[in-house]
């Protein structure tokens, strides 16, 4: 670390070695509970751990004039539970969930239990009773380091939560749809995105934001809402 900042650099590498190490033992997702376990509480290991609001989905919420008001809302992924907080902020009656548990573990410990309901949850294996049961359903971050043959099952599942007349958005780093891919995690492209369409999802709205760090790829913030 250096200044008490992120060395980001040393700490993305530090991520690529745990991630191929577990992917080449055919293990896709276990690195993540792994890096989590490894970080042992220090959130300077965690590269997209800011202990805030993610700054891209903020913008847009403030943009929007985003309210909760009472409805349902899910955080895919959740990570530490920092957007899962900010939504309950917002007004919205917050379930939030991801595969490690060491990471349900932290955000607990960061946000309590009162406020958000902190699941540990595959993705891909979803109670019966949270497909079209939310309102509102935010993913960030968490279709991208999945490996790529898993993209569409991931996105599927991610559309399947989304309530009717419900609304999603999405926030990746994005890339042409020629863009090679070089290493998690691979941004998504707009030809990946359009999955969302088939599982019956329609694009509202598409917002590019440049990078807050140089070099690094755009973001971008996609709403979708089901009809
Ligand atoms: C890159 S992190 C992003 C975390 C959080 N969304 C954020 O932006 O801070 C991806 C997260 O997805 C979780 N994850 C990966 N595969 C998952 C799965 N199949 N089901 C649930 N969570 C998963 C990981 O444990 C990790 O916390």
């Amino acid at each position: 670390m250096t200044n008490g900042k992120k060395d980001i650099e040393a700490v993305r590498a530090r991520v690529g070695e745990i991630a191929s190490e577990y992917n080449e033992r055919g293990d896709a997702m276990g690195w993540f509970d792994a890096l989590y376990k490894e970080a042992a509480g220090d959130t300077e290991m965690i590269p997209w751990a800011d202990l805030e609001p993610n700054p891209y989905f903020k913008q847009w919420a403030e943009t929007n004039g985003l309210k909760g008001d009472g409805r349902k809302a899910l955080v895919v992924g959740c990570g530490l539970g920092d957007d899962a907080n900010y939504l309950n902020d917002l007004g919205f009656e917050v379930s939030a969930f991801d595969l490690s548990p060491t990471a349900i573990e932290w955000a607990k410990k960061l946000y309590g239990t009162e406020k958000v309901q902190f699941e540990v949850m595959n993705l891909f294996e979803p109670p019966r009773g949270w497909i079209g049961a939310f309102d509102f359903v935010l993913e960030i971050y968490t279709i991208q380091p999945l490996p790529i043959e898993m993209r569409e099952d991931a996105i599927d599942a991610v559309a399947r939560f989304v309530k009717d007349r419900g609304e999603l958005v999405v926030v990746t780093r994005g890339r042409e749809d020629d863009e090679p891919l070089d290493q998690v995690p691979w941004p998504l492209s707009r030809k990946d995105l359009s999955r969302f369409q088939v599982s019956g999802l329609q694009q509202k709205d598409f917002v590019v934001c440049p990078a807050e760090n140089d070099g690094e790829p755009d973001r971008w913030v996609i709403t979708y809402a089901k009809a």
